[in-house]
């Protein structure tokens, strides 16, 4: 079904977010006829150049990161763009750029820049008269380095914007698998009963990258995995996973429960975190050359065990860890169940935990491990199988068509839908959880281990589940 007409006028146009992400994204949703006829993409960014100039920078920008297409409909989608220079700290441009816009059809502005140029963007756009109280404001991470500076950012916006027009991407929820969790959770009668302390032995959230930081250094070695990927992406996840189920699937029904979440997380003690960063090996460089930092203590990987203090899951921990440069690109989260609580059949039988996976990404799809008899005449012996579910064989070509994170999330922008999107205070609770964590290991100089390249992290991540008794899951594709 087609969206409304937009005008979407994006701040960093040429930029590389722009160029692999929203554009080639915003074709594939064109292709797929989400588009309507009356829409235009405007890019603004400080470079002089024209619009055939942009145009042709996002003609080959989507054909090498938009996927197989067919030439026409490129030419038809680049004829919807247009250009405007403008200068985000000064006057030029603005005027041009309002001349632009049209009435009566819906105004998003995408603000794919650092977030030193928030402020200065969102004044401009009211100041200048382009946006009014029904225009949107699309944001990205990082939002904010910390609680001070995301509450700074968040006080900002909100003088030219009220939160309902204020869209906070976090790319993870806008993920097929991310959103089917709730699926999996709320539509089935099956799980619900059994997802709590009483049940559920432990939780463990991978999201394991095989990427090193070579190219974005700068951004990664003031930030860590930590605020790159734990306050953010992960947390999400572990909110899904853990919140209550909301009254409906509206978007200040979803995100009071995530935030209750967020603010039922206990602080971490510093035995209960283990920090990485990979190390050189013979065929390439390791972290601090590629963030040309040889003394940086930054982590590339971290592997935590945290708890929930309320009435569902106190005393269920869950194991959260993530990195780059590791043995696969594997992003899971794994449900063990308990022990059944005895086993009729006597120990020699043996005794297997029920594990519902959860795979995000790649090869997305859910297995159930599931024991059954061993077969044969040998007695009684139980061995554990799985319940294998993969979404692409299970629904076939519809599974093809599914739009990608960032595709799905301008659409909901567009269609006024902010479920996906993080509430200010969301972001603001997170930070204020991550923050004491971060304080504490600059306070105690805190150096990362070291890991090989290619392999599940630092050895202290496995003792952090080993010394209780459990287990991590393997990192394979
Ligand atoms: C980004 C992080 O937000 O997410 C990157 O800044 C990370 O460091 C990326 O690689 C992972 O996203 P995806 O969609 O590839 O899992």
């Amino acid at each position: 079904i087609p969206v409304d007409p937009f005008d979407l006028v994006i701040f960093g146009g040429t930029g590389d977010l722009a160029r692999r992400k929203i554009l080639p994204g915003l074709f594939r949703r064109f292709n797929s006829g989400q588009m309507p006829e009356e829409a235009r993409i405007i890019g603004a960014a400080r470079s002089d150049m024209d619009r055939q100039a942009f145009q042709n920078m996002i003609r080959e920008a989507v054909a090498e990161f938009g996927g197989p297409h067919d030439p026409e409909a490129l030419d038809e989608f680049i004829g919807r763009l247009d250009y405007v220079a403008v200068d985000a700290m000064g006057d030029g441009g603005w005027e041009d750029l309002k001349s632009k816009l049209r009435e009566g059809v819906v105004r998003a502005f995408y603000f794919s820049v650092g977030p030193s140029l928030f402020g200065a963007l969102a004044e401009r756009l009211r100041g200048f008269g382009l946006a009014d109280d029904d225009s949107r404001v699309v944001v990205e991470k990082p939002f904010g380095h910390d609680l001070a500076s995301a509450r700074a950012l968040n006080v900002t916006l909100r003088e030219h914007f009220h939160e309902e027009q204020i869209y906070r991407i976090d790319h993870y929820l806008g993920k097929e698998t991310v959103q089917n969790l709730m699926a999996v959770r709320f539509g089935n009668m099956l799980f619900e009963p059994l997802w709590n302390a009483q049940y559920v032995d432990h939780i463990q959230i991978t999201v394991a990258e095989t990427v090193d930081v070579g190219g974005r250094g700068g951004y990664y070695d003031k930030s860590g995995a930590m605020r790159d990927m734990v306050q953010n992406h992960l947390m999400q996840l572990l909110c899904l996973i853990a919140m209550e189920p909301p009254a409906r699937f509206e978007p200040d029904s979803v995100r009071d429960e995530k935030l209750k979440v967020i603010r039922a997380l206990d602080p971490v003690d510093y035995h209960q975190i283990v920090r990485g960063q990979y190390e050189a090996d013979d065929s390439q460089p390791g972290y601090r050359a590629h963030v040309d930092n040889p003394r940086s203590t930054t982590e590339s990987f971290v592997a935590m065990k945290l708890s929930i203090s309320n009435w569902r899951w106190a005393g269920t921990p869950f194991y959260l860890r993530t990195g780059k440069k590791l043995r696969a690109r594997a992003s899971e989260i794994a449900v063990v169940f308990k022990d059944a609580p005895h086993s009729i059949f006597g120990p020699e039988a043996g005794t297997h935990r029920n594990v519902l996976t959860i795979r995000l990404q790649p090869n997305e799809g859910m297995t159930l491990g599931v024991t059954i008899k061993e077969p044969g005449p040998g007695g009684m012996r139980l061995i554990d199988v799985p319940l294998d579910m993969s979404f692409a064989d299970a629904l076939g070509p519809d599974a093809e068509d599914v739009p990608d994170a960032y595709e799905r999330l301008i659409m909901d922008v567009i269609r006024g839908n902010q479920t996906l999107f993080m509430r200010g205070d969301e972001v603001e609770a997170a930070w204020a959880w991550t923050d004491p964590i971060i304080e504490g290991w600059t306070a105690r100089g805190d150096v990362p281990k070291p890991y090989d390249a290619g392999s599940s992290g630092p050895e202290d991540a496995l003792m952090l589940m080993h010394k209780d008794g459990r287990k991590w899951r393997d990192i394979r594709v």
